[in-house]
């Protein structure tokens, strides 16, 4: 939100309103402001005085508006007691659908929990297990986790959920959807039944009703937005183009300048694409779940680090992943959902920026895929392209490739102790996460529910068929 101020007059509500008459610590309010973030957004004006009270709450803000620190900052205050957690037992839950989620969440609390003196720890499938028990058996206050890891170190009696006193969902809405529903349910019975829980979500709908009846007290819900909103500082084109120019159409776009995130349906078609770009000049990185964690890692590190302009991912990167500066989204293949759309699309125009969606449709798809963005609540500028089309550069700065095949980059040996991978350059205990998964990580392949999606359906132009389960 903005509200422009008379340099002559004290500034708006809104901006009188700062963390600390929010009700937060002082030094949360001193680590805040040392990142540059001094004004509380909406979503966290609105929550976060409920939350710091230890009600449970419901709370849906936009892609892209600040709800991880609306869940933890509250979640850091209430633990700001001096009080360090017991062997074992973790004091609180932040529970994600994705590794790179959890990372990306634990990254952003953990400079302020360091502040309050709470330790945050990620507990994460697809990496080794024996930092996270370590970590659990010295004591770690806070645990973000994937729900099949966590499932898995209670199992084996490294973890236990009865100290717990905040749960938080993130993109609980996806958290209660079937695939994550039992499990989660199961890690919420364990947790004590007055603990306070926190459900988060850019759509948080009735797909979380059967949670919060089970396990919310007296809830109060907070929106922002409504259940399917487009943020306002988003542009949204659906591109119409004959099924021959598909991949010329995909490959100009990519060439653009500035930065791109492009969702395919299937891990098949993310590796096809990535392959053809390549071949035509365009370095994209690929990442989907059929990658072990350690290509995942560092696929995404380079793209934020903007060593790779491009990324070609499936859903797994389209909820809550914050990149900087992503200036474009390209679905090249058209959602069937609008709450996936609304993810997706919400990778940019993060924060008060402003960005370009971009959806492909081939003839045959137009009816169907505006009837979804209907539904997403959006209208989007309609526009014939074909390759080569100056309307298709107009609109999405797309250029010619270059045709000079990218060269294969030879991946570094993976270091020792010694060293640190990429993207692992703030907390030390972040050094293993890129090490290969080892055969104990794949002792419940059905666990892992992040890909369900990208396998369930095949992508004639890029894929083909599903891929494998590689979980
Ligand atoms: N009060 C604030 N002032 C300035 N920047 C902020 C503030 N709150 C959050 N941000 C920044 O906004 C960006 C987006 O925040 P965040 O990832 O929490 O969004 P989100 O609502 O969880 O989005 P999504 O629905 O996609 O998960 C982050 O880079 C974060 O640091
Ligand atoms: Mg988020």
């Amino acid at each position: 939100m903005t509200t422009s101020i008379d340099p002559g007059m004290p500034p708006s509500a809104p901006e009188l309103v700062d963390f600390a008459a929010l009700g937060l610590p002082q030094p949360l309010v001193r680590t805040l402001a040392r990142q540059g973030i001094t004004t509380p957004f909406e979503i966290q004006r609105a929550t976060m005085p409920d939350a710091l009270a230890g009600r449970d709450v419901l709370g849906r803000g936009q892609t892209g508006s600040g709800k991880t620190l609306a869940f933890g900052l509250p979640l850091l205050a209430r633990l700001a007691d001096g009080e360090r957690a017991r062997s074992r037992h973790p004091r609180a839950l932040v529970l994600v659908p994705t590794r790179e989620l959890a990372m990306q969440v634990s990254d952003a609390l953990f400079p302020l929990g360091r502040a309050i003196g709470v330790f945050l720890r990620t507990a994460v499938g697809g990496v080794p297990y024996d930092r996270q028990i370590s970590a659990l058996r010295r004591g770690v206050e806070v645990l973000v986790a994937t729900p099949g890891r966590l499932a898995d170190l209670i199992e084996r009696g490294v973890c236990r959920l009865d100290d717990i006193e905040v749960t938080v969902l993130d993109e609980a809405d996806q958290m209660a959807d079937m695939g994550f529903l039992p499990e989660v349910t199961e890690l919420l019975a364990k947790t004590p039944a007055d603990a306070q829980r926190l459900l988060f979500s850019a759509t948080l709908d009735r797909d979380v009703d059967a949670l919060v009846r089970r396990f919310m007290t007296d809830p109060v819900t907070h929106s922002t937005a409504p259940p399917t909103a487009a943020v306002e500082t988003m542009d949204h084109h659906l591109l119409l183009i004959p099924p021959q120019d598909k991949f010329s159409v995909v490959a100009s776009i990519a060439a653009r300048e500035g930065r791109t995130m492009v969702f395919a349906r299937t891990q098949l078609g993310v590796d096809r694409l990535v392959g053809q770009l390549a071949a035509v000049g365009v370095r994209a990185g690929g990442l989907h779940g059929g990658k072990t964690q350690r290509m995942r890692t560092r696929t995404l590190a380079e793209f934020r680090e903007g060593r790779t302009n491009v990324l070609v991912a499936t859903d797994v990167a389209a909820r809550g992943i914050h990149v900087d500066g992503v200036s474009l989204v390209l679905h090249v293949d058209p959602p069937k959902d609008p709450k996936d759309y609304l993810h997706r699309a919400g990778r940019t125009a993060r924060a008060g920026e402003t960005g370009a969606v971009a959806t492909l449709a081939l003839p045959k798809q137009r009816r169907g895929t505006l009837a979804m963005l209907e539904k997403a609540g959006v209208a989007p500028a309609q526009t014939r392209v074909r390759a080569g089309d100056p309307a298709l550069a107009e609109l999405t700065g797309a250029r010619e490739p270059s045709g000079v095949p990218v060269r294969d980059e030879p991946e570094p040996e993976p270091r020792r102790r010694a060293g640190r991978p990429d993207g692992a350059r703030r907390f030390p205990d972040r050094h293993r996460r890129g090490e290969p998964v080892r055969s104990g990580d794949r002792r419940h392949p059905g666990r892992s529910t992040e890909g369900r999606s990208e396998r369930r359906s095949g992508d004639r132009r890029f894929g083909g068929r599903p891929a494998a389960n590689t979980y």
